[in-house]
């Protein structure tokens, strides 16, 4: 699968032959300025809760490309307000699509809309076909709950964790995550954005690699072969 890293916790990939796109946060985000956010290709668009850093650029790339926003039942009636099209999901729910299933899982964090509404609960997707499955866990803390994962989803390929601390697990925990997750991929994000979540990447990394781990840091607008 090909997976290329807007920035922030911002990634696009190709699956089942649809562009997906998660928590679009690009053109208010200085390191991503070199992104071209009018070219980005857009079938879905996952938003995993409703804080700015997650869907800014949502309305602006759905608008232009007329993509399904899949996410909680009140972010995409947010959503829908504004005339965008949507597939609400609520905690534990799964749904197949054309490129494969999402299923939406627990997060621990908060997700208040830009405006103040109530943006329901947080949380993170579990994306899979036949031919690949990946866990994008979003904005959350570390969470017992992970351990569910292995058990109800097929086994991952590959999973995307914060790492930045301050609003997310920082990547001491992201370890524990991935023993609970049961997948030793990690590629990284939510961190170095703005000051609260700067981290030392080469700590990070050297955490991971010292338990066996692979802890994958790509460079905003880089596209992985994962
Ligand atoms: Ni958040
Ligand atoms: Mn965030």
């Amino acid at each position: 699968m090909q997976l290329t890293f807007y920035g922030h916790a911002c990634f696009g990939l190709e699956m089942g032959g649809k562009h997906i796109l998660i928590d679009p946060f690009i053109s208010p985000n200085p390191l991503a300025a070199a992104i071209d956010v009018d070219s980005i290709p857009a079938d879905y668009i996952l938003v995993s809760h409703g804080h700015q850093d997650h869907l800014a650029d949502v309305e602006r790339i759905a608008k232009r490309t007329g993509a399904l926003i899949v996410s909680n039942y009140e972010v995409t009636s947010w959503f829908g307000a504004k005339e965008l099209k949507g597939h609400p999901l609520n905690h534990g729910g799964k749904k197949s699509f054309d490129f494969g299933t999402v299923k939406y899982v627990n997060a621990i964090h908060t997700s208040s809309l830009p405006d103040g509404s109530n943006g329901g609960d947080p949380g993170g997707f579990v994306l899979w076909n036949d031919d690949s499955c990946f866990y994008f866990a979003g904005d959350t803390a570390l969470t017992m709950d992970m351990k569910l994962l292995p058990m109800t989803c097929p086994k991952l390929d590959f999973a995307i964790l914060p790492i930045g601390d301050n609003f997310t697990m920082g990547y001491e925990d992201a370890v524990i995550a991935s023993d609970f997750i049961e997948c030793n991929k990690i590629v990284g994000c939510h961190y170095d954005t703005f000051g609260y979540i700067k981290i030392d990447t080469s700590a990070a990394q050297k955490t991971f690699s010292a338990k066996g781990k692979e802890l994958i840091l790509p460079a905003i607008g880089e596209t992985l072969n994962i």
